[in-house]
């Protein structure tokens, strides 16, 4: 399975560790009828980042209820230990953080040896010069516009130069490569990051997962208001 980087101008990920854990086959079910484009995965080892995730049994039963992407985003130490673990599992695509990986190139290469897509994580400080032996080798780039590891903080002002940036990289380059963002992703700052060039947006307790509503009613709203803002560019 792939992830589509063609069909729409964006696409919506839907972060599942917003989810409610007593009502997770719930929250998948109206995810598919909000007509969210993908599952993002985070897996956290309480090292890289100061908590823990989800996992790969975890995983294995989010794939036994639906067929969507579901796109794995490892902040973990020594990621390549793991990337078998959740590829048979049933992740689509397994994106580690640069800085957590010695050995950058090896690690994608062993990701899609274990037939899924490759991508990277860059944090917000990290440069964008890293991938520049690596564009062949990835299938989705994507950026932290907050710090990894925790829910609900805001975009980092300098997230939407970065994101222009790595727009005229990815287009300069030829390869087909998704632009995606993690993090501060909501309704004020969403239309600006795809405007900058993002094409696909993780949306968490900042934009669709919200307490008493329902999550395929949030998706629909958030779609529409990023299309009414960004109707001038597509
Ligand atoms: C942050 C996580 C995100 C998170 C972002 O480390 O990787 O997936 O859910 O969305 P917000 O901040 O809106 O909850
Ligand atoms: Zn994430």
């Amino acid at each position: 399975m792939k992830i589509n980087n063609s069909k729409k101008p964006y696409q919506l990920a839907a972060s599942l560790i917003c989810g409610n854990p007593l009502k997770l086959r719930e929250d998948v079910d109206s995810l598919i009828k909000g007509g969210i484009d993908s599952i993002h995965f985070d897996v956290m080892d309480g090292v890289f980042v100061p908590r823990y995730g989800l996992y790969p049994e975890f995983l294995k039963a989010v794939r036994s209820i639906t067929d969507l992407p579901i796109e794995v985003h490892m902040m973990s130490e020594e990621p390549e230990k793991y990337v078998r673990d959740f590829a048979t599992a049933g992740a689509t695509i397994i994106s580690p953080h640069v800085t957590a990986c010695k050995h950058l190139h090896h690690t994608l290469k062993v990701i899609r040896e274990n037939g899924v897509m490759a991508g990277v994580v860059l944090n917000y400080a990290d440069p964008l010069n890293v991938l520049d032996y690596i564009m062949d080798d990835v299938d989705m780039i994507m950026l932290m516009a907050i710090n990894p590891g925790i829910l609900g903080h805001k975009l980092i002002p300098g997230t939407i130069q970065k994101i222009e940036d790595l727009r005229k990289k990815i287009d300069g380059s030829g390869r087909d490569i998704i632009l995606a963002i993690d993090g501060g992703v909501n309704p004020e700052s969403a239309p600006g990051m795809v405007k900058a060039g993002a094409n696909y947006l993780v949306c968490g307790t900042s934009a669709i997962f919200k307490p008493n509503e329902p999550l395929d009613v949030k998706i629909k709203e958030f779609r529409n208001l990023i299309d009414s803002k960004i109707s001038d560019v597509v």
